[in-house]
């Protein structure tokens, strides 16, 4: 075989998500694309903000001498300064260049932050149901993941941590608001979890961090404030990216932020910057630094995506489904009326709606709905739910 036999081995089981959406273009060749809703892709419809294409046009009028070069691995200090004065602002908390990276998306900035902290065998615990890339990130090097379920309410369970965390514990991840659930943690939850982390490196001697996934920190419902870890716990990393706060997910741009009070912070952004060289990224695309620079305060319609929520959270508990409902990123996770997840997908896929299950995500039992389409997908996926519903007698 020519190639690695974890690689054939990973192929071999690839995720429903790609499995879903492969399926879903053999439905849209069968019956042609205006007769599939497709709610599979976490791909945001709605069109970058248009501050983005008048920075762009700004650029290509009056280009940068040089603003195609290679540059410092960390990214440039310019627009290093402007992501940490707009986190300043948004925290309290007194960021500077020197507490952040920029990485080809929150996707570079995962591989980057685990490259530099894992040793070979350290352990990194995630919460089900996942961001099932996780796992890829964690083995890429050389982590163990470790699955810790959520409650009900899609909530990490504390004592459950608790259990789970031992001598090898090296990070949490967590992920607010959440892929696949949409939930956001509240303040009270994130500064219990500091407590335990704090505990517990106390009780083994050890560092543990608390790696945030802020990919949709800003794509959040009904007047919420953003609860942030930052004063709950000073061993934190924080990620994210401008994949979805202003739709640019081909552009690969997003960064990392170290509390500026972590021990051995320097040290830390050090290997950070190290591991954004050698991992292959060398920097964050040129391009796009010289144009979010000028954008840290602007953001997607979200009232667009709520209404989006709205529109078919109140169609979908109308019919009889029952979920959490959420608060935030663009997807919901219903309970599967059958047990079976992965059957329950297939009898949508029979009209013509794409789904993904919650196996997918470590949670049997329910399945993912992304809603960011459009609204003719939005209006046409409901016959099918609502043929579901009656098949299996909801409401
Ligand atoms: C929870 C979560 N983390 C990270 C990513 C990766 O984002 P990016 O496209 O910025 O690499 C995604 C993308 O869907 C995500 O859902």
């Amino acid at each position: 075989m020519s190639i690695s036999d974890k690689v054939h081995g990973n192929l071999a089981k690839s995720s429903w998500i790609r499995r879903m959406f492969e399926e879903g273009n053999a439905l849209k060749q069968r019956y042609g694309e205006e007769s599939v809703f497709d709610l599979t892709l976490g791909n945001p419809v709605i069109e970058p903000p248009d501050e983005f294409k008048r920075e762009l046009k700004r650029l290509v009028d009056n280009p940068i001498p040089g603003m195609h070069r290679y540059m410092a691995n960390a990214g440039y200090p310019e627009t290093r300064a402007a992501v940490a004065a707009q986190l300043s602002v948004e925290t309290g908390i007194n960021f500077t260049m020197n507490d952040i990276v920029m990485t080809c998306g929150a996707a570079g900035a995962l591989n980057v932050v685990l490259k530099t902290i894992l040793n070979e065998g350290d352990e990194v615990i995630i919460f089900a149901p996942y961001f099932v890339e996780y796992l890829s990130y964690i083995d890429n090097h050389g982590g163990v993941a470790r699955i810790v379920p959520a409650d009900e309410q899609f909530i990490p369970g504390l004592d459950a941590l608790e259990a789970a965390i031992g001598a090898r514990t090296k990070a949490i991840i967590i992920n607010s608001p959440n892929n696949p659930t949409g939930v956001v943690y509240n303040e009270d939850f994130i500064h219990r979890l500091g407590e335990l982390l704090l505990r517990k490196e106390a009780q083994y001697g050890t560092e543990i961090y608390l790696i945030s996934d802020e990919a949709y920190r800003k794509i959040i419902y009904d007047g919420l404030k953003y609860p942030t870890v930052w004063p709950h716990y000073p061993q934190s990393i924080v990620l994210t990216s401008h994949s979805k706060d202003l739709s640019l997910p081909g552009e690969r741009i997003g960064y990392i932020a170290v509390h500026p009070d972590c021990r051995q912070r320097k040290e830390l952004v050090d290997g950070l910057i190290f591991c954004n060289r050698t991992l292959g990224y060398v920097n964050a695309p040129a391009l796009m630094q010289h144009i979010v620079r000028h954008l840290q305060g602007v953001t997607v319609s979200v009232a667009e995506y709520q209404q989006k929520r709205d529109f078919l959270y109140g169609r979908l508990i109308k019919m009889g489904y029952s979920m959490v409902k959420p608060q935030g990123a663009f997807y919901m996770f219903p309970k599967s009326p059958l047990e079976d997840d992965v059957a329950f997908v297939r009898e949508l896929q029979q009209w013509q709606v794409l789904t993904v299950p919650g196996s997918g995500f470590g949670s049997p039992g329910y399945f993912r709905i992304s809603y960011c389409v459009d609204d003719r997908t939005l209006e046409g996926c409901l016959a099918g739910f609502g043929n579901a519903a009656q098949k299996f007698n909801l409401g």
